[in-house]
């Protein structure tokens, strides 16, 4: 049967029918998966059953699997080990769970609401793109929202396009926690930060996508911190602009990869009592392109 591309909102996201992805895919469904990848930027992969080495396998056909460099795991963070490890997880692997063994929980991102945000835009070198399957969902919350952020910069008046032309942005975000962190109480040097184009130009398609969101995003070099508070609350506006996002609401068995180039995403709050369990995969990236650097993408 041939795969077949479903849209799931007008911005962003669409479903892939008919691609059991647990075993090795054709070359040209490959191929027809990562255009339409290119053009969606997520794409949805429902009633897939996945153990890590399936799931690790499929990430594979897209590059090579992400690290954490920039993670300072928690302290209670069981390490994935293939040996004494469940079947959920192997060394790869990285669980997001609230689920908890002796009051301690077994995996990262554990409670609640996430604010938007680029997956390691903190990093120098960000992973590109995140794979997540879920095995267990709550029964209602916890929906992972995607915002496009090609969509975003194509809003923006030409004002605010020269505004934040040719300049930079401070990423930082503390790893053992998931709200945005106050750089006036906890000193740039205790987290992981960088500074990133605050536009960025797509490696493959070539586009222009904007780097700013509300967690992780801090200051805007070259402007005062009121100047650069009230620029980055502008460009926030347009990232976080309904018309461009899709909420995905899981169900189990559901795998979605994101580009974390070109879309940002958040979490909606869920019940704090009810699992949830989650399974993720990266796909290594490169150091991010500035929009105004040259290029050779189409
Ligand atoms: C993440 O930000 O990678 C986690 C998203 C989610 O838990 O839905």
């Amino acid at each position: 049967m041939p795969i077949t591309v479903h849209p799931l909102s007008p911005a962003i996201a669409a479903e892939i029918r008919g691609a059991d992805i647990s075993g090795p895919l054709d070359p040209q469904d490959i191929a027809a998966i990562t255009q339409a990848w290119l053009d969606h930027c997520v794409l949805l992969f429902r009633d897939q059953s996945l153990d890590p080495n399936q799931q690790r396998a499929f990430v594979r056909n897209f590059g090579e699997l992400g690290g954490r460099k920039a993670r300072v795991e928690p302290q209670n963070y069981r390490k994935p080990d293939e040996e004494t490890a469940g079947p959920d997880y192997n060394a790869d692997s990285m669980l997001v769970t609230n689920i908890r063994e002796n009051g301690k929980p077994i995996g990262v991102l554990p409670d609640g609401e996430m604010w938007f945000h680029h997956d390691m835009c903190y990093a120098p070198q960000p992973n590109r793109a995140s794979f997540l399957y879920s095995i267990e969902v709550p029964s209602h919350g916890g929906d992972t929202i995607f915002a496009n952020m090609y969509e975003a910069y194509t809003r923006l008046p030409q004002h605010l396009k020269d505004r934040i032309e040719g300049r930079t942005v401070l990423q930082a975000f503390d790893e053992h926690q998931d709200r945005r962190i106050e750089l006036a109480q906890k000193p740039l040097s205790q987290v992981p930060h960088c500074f990133q184009p605050i536009v960025l130009r797509h490696p493959d398609t070539g586009r222009r996508a904007i780097y700013v969101n509300r967690l992780m995003s801090h200051r805007i070099q070259g402007l005062t911190d009121a100047e650069s508070d009230a620029l980055l609350e502008e460009l926030l506006a347009y990232t976080e602009d309904p018309a461009i996002q899709y909420q995905h609401v899981w169900r189990p068995g559901d795998l979605l990869m994101w580009d974390n180039l070109c879309s940002t995403h958040a979490r909606t709050d869920f019940p704090r009592e009810e699992r949830r369990l989650m399974r993720r995969y990266t796909l290594a990236g490169a150091p991010v392109t500035a929009a105004w650097e040259s290029h050779t993408a189409p």
